[in-house]
């Protein structure tokens, strides 16, 4: 084990190694172990990998990357971000509640919705940016509160500590979905949080390449438990794409960097376009969770939203952009437009998303490493046209 103190960008390059080669060549990369099962040279004692759902060589170094870049000890690879998600709330059983942020991704609502309460699991969903209204809904059987910071699609901050503080009191676990962060930009169990959540399939792996999912604990029994469930339910990490993910993981710090960068400069021009009704994003002082995300993140992230005044501006715009892909998801090298209402949030029904914010002018961005000037550009050409049939209908 090095001496050296790593920075979390080395720590990508380095953890799915760490030193310990492949014995036989010295591959630098960790090998796929394609087995679904492996010999057992022993009659009376059976070798650290039996069966690949419970373990995998190839998953293991990723497990353990996840785990150390989120300052973990235990890591779980799954097969899909809501997969990930699921098996986290599996820990809850019949009878008990759950508060969850009313602003969160659509696949975790749906979840939660319809598939908890038929095994006796309820929930209540709050504004999570009032930890007074969290407060609030906590109830006896509460067992646990779930955070999305930044959520999705609105970028919506929430106090990670304040919601902590709230649980240690209450007796209560908190999950945290870190998708738009990353480890690299913020850290939750350092602040106390339980479990840690992601959409691999996101920035993490980067090139819209796979799905899969992540979960990260530190609590050695919570560990324990969530590795229970992830062997029982079985939605495990295939090898192939383990291995996708740990080099994935590796370009992130350049990859992330870069189109943080451009997400800064587009949300300046977005904000003083006069056709955009309001950019969200929390790198923008005028955004409401501007000083808490500052004080518990270190980087505002690549994904900004954005309101045009209307479906038919938005259609125009959508219509007419040139450079990035218009699809569901985030986080590739390929910048990404999308429109939470028909997309991401399609599973919230309409009334529950208007009040959540997610208009029919809506759009998520999220920005990859193209050019900025170039993405700047296109935006520029897409909002004039936009703007123009927006005066010929006479909105
Ligand atoms: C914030 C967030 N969490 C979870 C998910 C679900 O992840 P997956 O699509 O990998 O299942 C998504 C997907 O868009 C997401 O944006």
């Amino acid at each position: 084990m090095s001496n050296v103190k790593e920075s979390l960008e080395t720590s990508l390059i380095t953890a799915s190694t760490r030193g310990n080669y492949e014995q036989k060549t010295g591959a630098v990369n960790v090998p796929i172990y394609a087995s679904s099962t492996f010999h057992q040279e022993s009659f009376d004692s059976f070798g650290p990998y039996d069966y690949s759902r419970s373990g995998n060589p190839t998953r293991d170094a990723l497990e353990k990357t996840i785990a150390e870049l989120e300052g973990g000890t235990r890591g779980f690879a799954f097969a899909s971000g809501i997969a990930a998600i699921s098996s986290a709330l599996m820990l809850l059983s019949s009878g008990d509640h759950l508060v969850v942020t009313e602003e969160v991704y659509g696949g975790t609502y749906r979840f939660v919705t319809e598939v908890l309460p038929r095994f006796g699991i309820d929930h209540t969903f709050v504004d999570f940016t009032k930890a007074e209204e969290v407060e609030k809904a906590i109830r006896p059987n509460t067992r646990v509160l779930y955070i999305e910071t930044p959520a999705n699609p609105r970028l919506g901050i929430t106090d990670i500590e304040a919601i902590v503080a709230l649980a240690k009191a209450n007796d209560c676990l908190t999950f945290l979905d870190n998708t738009f962060m990353t480890p690299l930009y913020q850290r939750p169990l350092d602040l106390g949080v339980d479990i840690v959540l992601h959409s691999a399939t996101k920035f993490l792996s980067g090139h819209s390449d796979i799905i899969a999912g992540l979960a990260v604990t530190k609590d050695e029994e919570l560990g324990r438990k969530l590795g229970f469930i992830q062997n029982s339910f079985g939605a495990i990490l295939g090898a192939q794409d383990s291995f996708s993910l740990i080099q994935g993981i590796k370009t992130m710090g350049a990859r992330l960097s870069q189109s943080t960068e451009s997400t800064k400069k587009l949300a300046n021009y977005l904000n003083s376009h006069p056709l955009v009704k309001e950019v969200l994003y929390p790198g923008l002082s005028t955004h409401p969770g501007y000083e808490i995300h500052a004080r518990q993140a270190k980087s505002p992230g690549a994904v900004l939203s954005f309101c045009l005044p209307d479906r038919e501006t938005a259609k125009a715009f959508v219509e007419n952009l040139q450079i990035p892909v218009f699809a569901v998801s985030l986080g590739g090298v390929e910048s990404i437009l999308s429109y939470p209402a028909t997309m991401s949030h399609a599973a919230i029904p309409k009334e529950e998303r208007e009040k959540r914010g997610i208009s029919d002018g809506l759009l998520r961005f999220s920005v990859g490493l193209e050019h900025v000037d170039d993405l700047i550009a296109d935006f520029d050409q897409a909002l004039i046209i936009a703007s123009n049939i927006k005066q010929k209908v006479g909105i």
